[in-house]
């Protein structure tokens, strides 16, 4: 077990549902908070997930955990934004925008009223709609707002390839770009097992790599949470996960490259929008995205990836700052 960082580092989670309070037993077992505040607008729900998170503490750090309100967020180094409506079975991530633009335009200035310095993670769907939304409705610069975007696609990709290849996750590397939904883009050229090219080490240790198993590869990555939501009616435990690497980048100023969202700027002509690509976190939150050499296919599935997020965000009527 690791040693708490820092003998003041608040994280506020405001939505404290399946994905807000995961995330929060997540973060205590981690010991890298010493304060947990969480902010529900059922305020029931917040004090209960508090109440059986705290009987953890003899098992755990020493960690102050409350259900509190938005003035609590003064002074977090982030705020992990989870609330709003999930997906239905059958429902797409950006069928949920209109409901989750409007809690937004609720939460995201309730935040920046109590604090305008520090960084917010978004989880809320359609995530990176979401994570545009919240720059707009917050004071605060580009680089302080992330979207927690593919980083889970990619961990169901890497875990995908491992099974398929036979080795441990952590050595497999490839990364889901673009969208956290339908339209996310694999990022086949330059995936890879300890710097050997995906393709080389399947030819050479006997694994099936011809474009219906890639394919089915993929599908399984892009259509998990369909899968899932159906079988149990929600999916927590890997973005949980997933918010936990970003939050400890940030907080041990990692600079630990994610595919996580952000805004995009003259990236393939891509502009003004956020997705996700893999991006240097640290405790100043985006330090970069990286400039990949993407394969032309590759390039037109981002910019495809791009204009079904710029639509989304052109049919919003936001009430900006
Ligand atoms: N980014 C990802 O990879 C990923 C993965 C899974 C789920 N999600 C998304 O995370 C969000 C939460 O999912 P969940 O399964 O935890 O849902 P949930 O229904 O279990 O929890 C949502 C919580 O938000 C709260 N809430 C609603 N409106 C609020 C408001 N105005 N202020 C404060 N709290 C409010 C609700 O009371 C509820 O407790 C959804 O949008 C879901 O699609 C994202």
């Amino acid at each position: 077990m690791v040693e708490t960082l820092h003998p003041s580092v608040r994280i506020a989670i405001v939505g404290a549902g399946h994905v807000g309070s995961t995330f929060a037993y997540a973060l205590l077992l981690s010991g890298l908070a010493s304060e947990i505040v969480l902010i529900d607008a059922n305020r029931a729900k917040a004090e209960g997930e508090a109440m059986d998170l705290n009987h953890s503490l003899p098992f755990s750090y020493a960690t102050g955990i409350w259900a509190g309100d938005y003035s609590d967020c003064a002074g977090a180094a982030v705020t992990v934004v989870a609330g709003g409506a999930a997906q239905r079975p059958g429902e797409t991530r950006l069928d949920l925008v209109k409901k989750n633009v409007a809690t937004f335009e609720e939460i995201i200035p309730a935040v920046s009223r109590s604090d305008t310095k520090s960084l917010l993670l978004i989880a809320t769907n359609p995530v990176d709609v979401m994570t545009y939304v919240a720059w707009k409705l917050s004071e605060l610069p580009a680089n302080r707002i992330i979207g927690s975007g593919t980083i889970l696609d990619t961990a169901r990709f890497r875990y995908a390839l491992s099974q398929h290849c036979g080795v441990d996750p952590h050595s497999v590397h490839a990364y889901i770009i673009g969208e956290h939904g339908d339209s996310e883009v694999p990022v086949w050229s330059l995936a890879n097992i300890a710097g050997l090219r995906l393709l080389d080490f399947c030819g050479v240790h006997g694994v099936p790599h011809d474009k219906i198993e890639l394919d089915e590869i993929f599908r399984q990555t892009r259509d998990a949470a369909y899968h899932i939501i159906e079988r149990k009616g929600a999916t927590y435990y890997a973005v949980a996960a997933g918010l936990l690497r970003i939050v400890e980048a940030i907080l041990r100023d990692q600079n630990t490259v994610l595919s996580v969202s952000s805004l995009i700027e003259s990236y393939y002509g891509i502009s003004d929008v956020c997705l996700s690509l893999p991006t240097v976190i640290n405790r100043r939150g985006v330090e970069c995205v990286l400039r990949l050499d993407l394969s032309p296919e590759e390039v037109a599935g981002l910019q495809r990836s791009a204009r079904v997020l710029r639509e989304t965000i052109d049919q919003l009527k936001l009430v900006e700052k």
